[in-house]
């Protein structure tokens, strides 16, 4: 690739400062389609002559990519990247670049959060003082369960599985179980996190956290039978992708008494439906996939996404190219 100015689509919006970056060396269209008829039509337009696309949370479909054939890179804004059809970009020489790392502990602090607001039922109880129902001393029918001293399960142990194993050994006195094709080791947590069986991992903890990506092997990964080999009381997390759980038997299990409660920041169709039971469901603290959503951490992501565009886009090796690995 040289250094000519490109014709360059941003699909999602970014910050000022790094769309000035982007506009200062390439031609740019910005047209997010998921914001309406108009945009839409001004994304689809684009795509005839874009040579480079960044942003995120939209699905490129191998039909998509068939009405760019100028494509050279995708730079995603996300370190997931299950909204692209990865074996058709390989076909195609089309490099994929995301943002891992720069994410990581924002997310952990994230899944954390969930752990502790359903452990302890955070939500719930700062909404009865919300609404003026404080009119006792809360009895036991109202108490959580605490966090330090039980074990977590973690399904997933890549960066952001690893950081929340981190926050739970470390800082919570919590013993570490997790899944993964292999054993991981994690400078700091020698002898802390211990590499368990799926079925073993979900029959011993008293908390399962996912913290997985998206793809063939891990969708619908929790299912009935799954819910149904966890602990009588226990709580599930999902930090990673909604997809891996199959929601109706999440509901089943929340439902029968089986779980305890549920902590969700990633569900299967996003946003989540209105009509969706997961919304108002007494035991679910639902979020709307915030993992990575603060100032701080957002910013760098534009940033780190639009690195890996304008190297792509100059010849030079982007910092973070999408490998499979
Ligand atoms: C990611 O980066 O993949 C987050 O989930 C946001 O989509």
């Amino acid at each position: 690739m040289s250094d000519a100015r490109r014709q360059v689509l941003v699909f999602r919006e970014l910050p000022d400062d790094q769309l000035a970056r982007i506009t200062a060396q390439h031609e740019v269209t910005v047209a997010n389609p998921r914001k309406g008829a108009e945009q839409q039509k001004a994304f689809e337009a684009a795509l005839p002559r874009a040579e480079g696309l960044i942003g995120s949370s939209y699905a490129i479909t191998p039909q998509l990519l068939d009405a760019a054939p100028r494509l050279q890179v995708i730079s995603s804004i996300s370190v997931g990247v299950d909204n692209y059809p990865i074996a058709e970009l390989r076909r195609r020489g089309i490099m994929l670049c995301h943002t891992p790392g720069v994410l990581t502990e924002t997310t952990a602090d994230t899944v954390f959060s969930l752990v502790m607001a359903t452990s302890r039922r955070i939500v719930e109880l700062a909404n009865l003082v919300r609404e003026g129902r404080w009119d006792r001393n809360i009895g036991e029918d109202l108490f959580g369960w605490d966090v330090h001293g039980k074990t977590l399960g973690i399904l997933g142990f890549g960066r952001i599985g690893q950081a929340v194993a981190r926050r739970a050994a470390l800082g919570f006195a919590m013993r570490v179980k997790y899944h993964n094709p292999r054993p991981v080791a994690v400078p700091g947590l020698e002898g802390r996190a211990e590499h368990t069986p799926l079925d073993d991992l979900l029959a011993s903890c008293d908390i399962v956290v996912a913290t997985l990506p998206l793809n063939p092997a891990t969708r619908g990964l929790m299912g009935e039978r799954e819910f149904a080999l966890m602990k009588p009381g226990s709580i599930f997390v999902n930090g990673g992708r909604g997809a891996t759980v199959q929601e109706p038997a999440l509901l089943k299990a929340l439902d029968s008494g089986h779980l305890r409660a549920a902590g969700l920041d990633v569900f299967a169709t996003e946003p989540l439906p209105l009509a969706s039971p997961l919304r108002r469901h007494p035991k679910v603290t639902a979020l709307p996939h915030i993992g990575s959503a603060t100032h701080e951490t957002r910013q760098a992501m534009a940033q780190l996404a639009t690195a890996n565009l304008l190297d792509a886009l100059a010849g030079v090796p982007p910092a973070a190219v999408y490998t499979g690995a």
